[in-house]
């Protein structure tokens, strides 16, 4: 009974690195490529206080009820929510959202690997020089160059990838808890690096006052609607990895304030981001802030190409893009790897190499998408696009709505309460309001109006 409560993958070896691995995961594209350029399309000010409020309301008490699953059964996250099911006599049919959730982690897996090897790309493309001095459309040219080339980018996919597998082939402590623990902080002090660049070279205070001066006009309903959708894709909820996180956490650590700790450091991340990239972005002319998925990968290196030492910041730039990303598909692939190891009887090197190559090899969808089978659609979506919906759009809110609903008001409550041990019963109580009420009903409507959007307005 002492082995089964410590769970077969052992546990962080403190409170600390469970944070910085949960903070690896949430953060990643979603706060460096995504957060700028969602926040620019949606008039900046407004949609940040949006997201801001979506964090703290719907994300950090879901986040929390996933964490607590995982920590309660200790398993790969399909393992610990049948645990949680059995353990509260409830239908089994419960067990689904645990499946849902890796599923999810797998799709998005693919796309990420090709996304992140598009960062890798850069850094060696913004080193070599290729792009000082060039202006919007030249480099959106090298930026289309790189997507007609399958092969340049399935070589990035692939590195990409072994990457990945290379940290969570060391299992829980030597590789994950290592390599987070370097990773992390490594990313803090670069971004700290550069955030100081923006101020001295680029322009800090428009950006400031593009990200913080909230005028509501320009805030439409979908919006609000997207800051939440972010917030969720942010965090990393719905999809297990915190979960599986959190079957790794020590017991005696509080899961409400270590959620908050990442949540804020997760939010931070993005906002720093804004704030560099906005300031290059308007120290540049002829670059908006609602360029869009390009604004990273386009208009940035317009900037660094016309800044002095911009080769050496930009490449440190997309380093760090590529490190964030990195620690952040390290959690979409353990998940999965625990439980084939769990229930299928698999060594660690053999689940890894299985799932990383299913990823891989799905990936390659993605891939072409963006070349030879661009003109293929599937409704209307190419591959990536189609898989980029069916997972933040559908898969995503759906199962975190079933947790919410699921620890809210099925989870037995000895074990929901013997996971809030140490927790003022005040915080308890506004966290289970939270998540009964105001985060299915906000999650249900994300869902809806995506669908709304997409298929029938
Ligand atoms: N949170 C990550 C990001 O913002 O880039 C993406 C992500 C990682 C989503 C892991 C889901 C996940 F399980």
């Amino acid at each position: 009974m002492a082995l089964q409560q410590k769970g077969m993958h052992g546990t962080w070896v403190s409170r600390w690195t469970f944070i910085m691995a949960a903070t690896g995961s949430a953060v990643g594209l979603g706060n460096m490529w995504k957060f700028p350029y969602v926040a620019g399309s949606n008039g900046g000010g407004a949609f940040v206080l949006m997201y801001l409020a979506c964090i703290l309301l719907i994300g950090v008490p879901v986040m929390m009820a996933e964490v607590m699953i995982g920590r309660h059964g200790r398993k790969s996250p399909i393992n610990s929510m049948r645990d949680a099911v059995d353990d509260s006599g409830a239908d089994p049919r419960w067990g689904y959202v645990g499946w849902m959730g890796v599923a999810a982690g797998m799709l998005i897996l693919s796309f990420y690997a090709v996304i992140a090897g598009w960062a890798l790309d850069y850094i060696f493309e913004v080193a070599s020089g290729n792009l000082i001095g060039v202006n919007g459309a030249s480099a959106g040219a090298v930026f289309d160059q790189l997507l007609n080339d399958p092969g340049r980018l399935v070589l990035w996919q692939t590195v990409f990838m072994l990457l990945c597998v290379g940290v969570v082939v060391g299992g829980v402590k030597r590789g994950l808890g290592v390599a987070v623990e370097i990773l992390m902080p490594l990313l803090f002090v670069m971004m700290l690096i550069l955030l100081g660049f923006a101020v001295v070279k680029g322009n800090f205070s428009a950006a400031w006052a593009f990200l913080f001066s909230f005028n509501f006009e320009a805030l439409s309903w979908r919006a609000v609607l997207e800051a939440m959708g972010q917030a969720f894709f942010t965090l990393s909820i719905g999809m297990g990895a915190i979960m599986a996180y959190g079957a790794y956490m020590p017991q005696n650590a509080n899961i409400g304030k270590t959620i908050l700790v990442v949540a804020f450091f997760d939010s931070s991340v993005a906002i720093i981001s804004g704030l560099i990239i906005f300031s290059i972005v308007f120290a540049t002319q002829g670059v908006e802030p609602s360029a869009g998925p390009g604004l990273m990968f386009i208009s940035l290196p317009v900037a660094f190409g016309a800044m002095p030492g911009g080769v050496l910041i930009g490449s440190i730039f997309f380093v760090l893009v590529s490190i964030a990303a990195w620690s952040s598909a390290i959690s979409l692939l353990e998940p999965c790897v625990a439980w084939l190891i769990e229930t299928k009887n698999m060594g660690r090197i053999t689940a890894n190499l299985l799932l990383a190559g299913f990823a891989w090899l799905l990936g390659l969808g993605s891939v072409f998408s963006f070349n030879i089978w661009s003109e293929y659609k599937l409704a209307g979506f190419t591959f990536f696009d189609f898989l980029d919906f069916l997972t933040a759009n559908i898969m995503l809110p759906l199962s975190g709505l079933m947790i919410a609903l699921f620890v809210g008001f099925v989870m037995k409550e000895e074990a929901v309460n013997a996971e809030l041990e140490g927790t003022p019963s005040l915080v308890a109580e506004f966290w289970r309001t939270t998540l009964r009420y105001i985060a299915p009903v906000a999650i249900a409507a994300v869902f809806v109006m995506g669908i709304y959007d997409k298929f029938l307005s």
